[in-house]
C-alpha cells in the first residue's frame, strides 16, 4: 500500500476512477474539482482509496470514502482513517461526523471499529431506484 497525499486538484482523474468503482452514483472530475476548490474541503488518497472531509472550525464531515474492490478487507480504510484523524487532530478538528447506509454493513463496521457512536437516524434518507434505507447519523469526538 502505498503512502497517503493529501488531495488536490492534481488528483481529480484518479479520485473520480476510484470512485466510479466503490458508488454506483459516480462523482466525475469536474465535482472533485469543484469540491476542491472550496477552502473547507481536506481529502487524503493512495492508489487504491480516498476520503474527502467537508471541514468547519473543530467539526469535520466525511463527504466520501472508498476502497478499490480489489484492496478490501486488508485494513486499507482502517489506515486512512487514521491517517485522516491524525492530520485533522492536528488542525484543531474535534469532532467527525458521517452518514451510513444501515444497509452498509462493511462500512458499519470500518466505523464501529474506528470508534464512532450513532447519534440519529435519517429515515429514507437513500433512495436507489425506489428502494428507501434510513441513514445512521455517526459521531467520533477526539
Ligand atoms: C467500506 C469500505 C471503505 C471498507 O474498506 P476496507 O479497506 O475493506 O476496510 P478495512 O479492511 O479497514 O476493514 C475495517 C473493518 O470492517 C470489516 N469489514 C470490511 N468489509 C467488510 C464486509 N464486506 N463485511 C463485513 N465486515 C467488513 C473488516 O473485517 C474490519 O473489521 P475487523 O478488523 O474486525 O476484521 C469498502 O468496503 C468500500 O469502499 N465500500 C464501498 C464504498 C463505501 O461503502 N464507502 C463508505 C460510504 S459511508
Amino acid at each position: 500500500m502505498l503512502p497517503f497525499e493529501k488531495a488536490t486538484s492534481l488528483y481529480v482523474n484518479a479520485l473520480s476512477t476510484m470512485h466510479s468503482l466503490c458508488f454506483k452514483k459516480a462523482w466525475d472530475e469536474k465535482a472533485f474539482a469543484d469540491l476542491l476548490c472550496l477552502p473547507t474541503t481536506v481529502g487524503y488518497l493512495n492508489d487504491c482509496a480516498f476520503v474527502l472531509f467537508s471541514v468547519c472550525d473543530n467539526q469535520a464531515e466525511i463527504l466520501t470514502l472508498g476502497v478499490v474492490p480489489d484492496a478490501r478487507k486488508k485494513g486499507v480504510a482502517s489506515s486512512l482513517l487514521k491517517h485522516s484523524f491524525d492530520e485533522l487532530k492536528k488542525a484543531g478538528v474535534k469532532e467527525i461526523f458521517l452518514d451510513v447506509n444501515v444497509n452498509n454493513l462493511a462500512a458499519r463496521k470500518l466505523y464501529e471499529k474506528a470508534g464512532f457512536e450513532q447519534i440519529s437516524v435519517r429515515k429514507n434518507y437513500y433512495d436507489e431506484a425506489g428502494q428507501k434505507s434510513d441513514a445512521l447519523v455517526l459521531k467520533k469526538a477526539f
